[in-house]
């Protein structure tokens, strides 16, 4: 062995003059920093305790009536059907007959004050199953220029629950006053204008509605 290429493992003048290896001196921040992480857990724990709802999966589901969950007594509480309306008509219908219920003049009809909303509402409920096209008159003014969706089964599928909610919605806001639709009326309706294939004209339903 020469000189020129020195045994790795014997300790060389580099290595004796090296430092030795670092220690940690101050074990202070490392346990601060634990207690940190465990505060962190502990509240967590307790968020989740007093808001998951039990992870129930019906807590927050609208399409269920009359098993929501009221918080800590367990207790079941219908669901506000105007509540739930409304969630619905600011999803599906404000971009055309906008969150005031005015509408947009010559192309969406209003809701606020609309004959036909605080009217028969053998008329509304067909409307929003089977939508409604051609000319129509909606408090004194002309309209037609555009159609309303189908939110039934040749449009969104909504079930009876979700078109009684919408409708109870539009018939108490913007200072409508008429009575709520109930689900058996629209499951009445839907199913004897089952065979129904596209949208209604306003002539169609003159028999529940006179435009005026
Ligand atoms: C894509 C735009 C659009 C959407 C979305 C829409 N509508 Fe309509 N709606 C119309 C149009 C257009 C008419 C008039 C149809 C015609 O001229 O024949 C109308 C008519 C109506 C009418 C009867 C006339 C009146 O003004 O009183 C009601 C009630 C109604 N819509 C309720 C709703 C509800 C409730 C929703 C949401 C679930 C909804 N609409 C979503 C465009 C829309």
């Amino acid at each position: 062995m020469s000189d020129a290429h020195p045994d790795p493992v014997e300790p060389t003048p580099a290595h004796q003059r090296e430092n030795p290896e670092p220690h940690e001196q101050q074990h202070f921040p490392s346990l601060l920093l634990l207690f940190l992480c465990s505060v962190l857990v502990f509240s967590s724990a307790l968020y989740l305790q007093r808001y998951s709802g039990n992870f129930d999966p019906l807590v927050y589901n609208e399409e269920v009536q009359g098993t929501g969950v009221a918080a800590g007594s367990g207790a079941a509480a219908a669901a506000d059907p105007v509540v739930v309306g409304k969630k619905l008509y600011v999803q599906n219908c404000v971009t055309c007959h906008q969150a005031t219920g005015q509408g947009l003049p010559g192309t969406y009809p209003p809701l606020a004050g609309s004959d036909w909303v605080v009217g028969n509402e053998e008329a509304i409920i067909r409307i929003l199953i089977h939508g409604l096209t051609g000319p129509v008159k909606v408090s004194g003014m002309d309209y037609g220029s555009a159609a309303m969706p189908a939110f039934g089964p040749l449009g969104s599928n909504w079930k009876d629950e979700k078109i009684a909610h919408v409708l109870t919605y539009i018939r108490q806001e913007w200072g409508n006053k008429a009575p709520p639709v109930t689900p058996e009326t629209v499951a009445r309706v839907r199913a004897a204008t089952a065979n129904r294939g596209k949208a209604w004209t306003a002539p169609e339903l003159a028999e529940f509605h006179e435009s005026k």
